[in-house]
């Protein structure tokens, strides 16, 4: 529980270590992600430079830290890695929630993102590392010279406890995503937790009448992925039914989690579909 009351220099968080203290653990962590939502003092970029999509960094970055601890499960003290940190809209709300044991390393393409969370993130908070992998990616990185289908993440074997992927799965290829899901399984100690969003094309998703028009996803190949937009497929991606939890068994990880998300319509506390999946113990 310290590290909810962690109020680093210049970081003014409003709350009282010893109110923090005594609250139930739900409710410590909605005051701190209230404190967070109105902290000023948290570095945000230009808005012009953010390239990781619409909304509002600040609020977005609040509400994902409350799903990677209320749904993933994520503790203070975990060894986190952020695949596709974008320009650190995770990143910034997590160092207000990790712990003095905890670390970090984002990882993305875009290397205007990694510049910025270096300058802005890492002077300040030396357990936050971000890197830069030059992936090709049609809409993020188009000259980029690795591929993330044979990837090796820069992370060794059973080195992290919590590995996420946020808005990042909606944007790739299959085999991609089955290369992270091999990747996690490898850089995750036993127990360790991967926390994805994505599209499912399920019953509901495909009858809704009420989806988000932006998110009128049409088949254009014999694979599971289906595409907003077939002239720039990477926009946005959705999957078969199921596909994404087959791909992460095969890969050695159990799904303990799935929300789905009021994308299709519906009430949810998030937009994109939610899956948790866990390192078996014995692996
Ligand atoms: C919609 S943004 C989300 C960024 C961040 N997760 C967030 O929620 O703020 C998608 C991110 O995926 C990154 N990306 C694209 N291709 C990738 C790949 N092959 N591996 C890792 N990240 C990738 C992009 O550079 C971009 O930062």
């Amino acid at each position: 529980m310290s590290a909810l009351a962690q109020s680093p220099a210049g970081s003014a968080v409003p709350i009282e270590p010893s109110l923090i203290e005594t609250m139930p653990a739900d409710a410590a962590l909605e005051a701190l992600l209230a404190a967070i939502r109105r902290n000023r003092f948290l570095p945000a970029p230009q808005p012009g430079s953010v390239f990781v999509g619409d909304g509002d960094y600040r609020l977005i970055g609040a509400e994902f830290l409350g799903h990677l601890v209320r749904l993933g499960g994520l503790r203070p003290e975990a060894r986190v890695l952020d695949i596709g940190c974008g320009i650190g809209r995770i990143a910034v709300p997590l160092t207000q929630y990790l712990g003095d044991e905890g670390s970090y390393l984002g990882l993305d393409p875009v290397r205007e993102g990694i510049d910025w969370c270096r300058a802005e993130i890492a002077p300040v908070y030396p357990a936050f590392r971000f890197r830069h992998l030059d992936i090709a990616h049609e809409i993020y990185n188009p000259q980029g010279l690795l591929t993330g289908e044979t990837l090796v993440l820069p992370v060794g074997d059973r080195s992290v406890d919590f590995a996420f992927m946020v808005s990042v799965a909606t944007h790739l290829r299959p085999a991609e995503i089955a290369r992270y899901a091999r990747e996690a399984a490898r850089v995750l100690a036993p127990g360790g937790t991967l926390f994805v969003t994505h599209f499912e094309m399920d019953e509901a998703a495909r009858r809704s009448s009420v989806r988000d028009p932006r998110r009128g996803f049409v088949r254009t190949s014999e694979g599971p992925d289906w595409h907003a937009d077939p002239s720039a497929p990477l926009g946005a991606v959705a999957f078969d039914a199921g596909w994404l939890r087959a791909c992460l068994r095969w890969a050695g990880l159990d799904c303990v989690t799935e929300s789905p998300g009021h994308w299709r319509g519906g009430e949810a506390a998030h937009y994109q579909d939610i899956l948790v999946a866990r390192k078996p113990d014995t692996r």
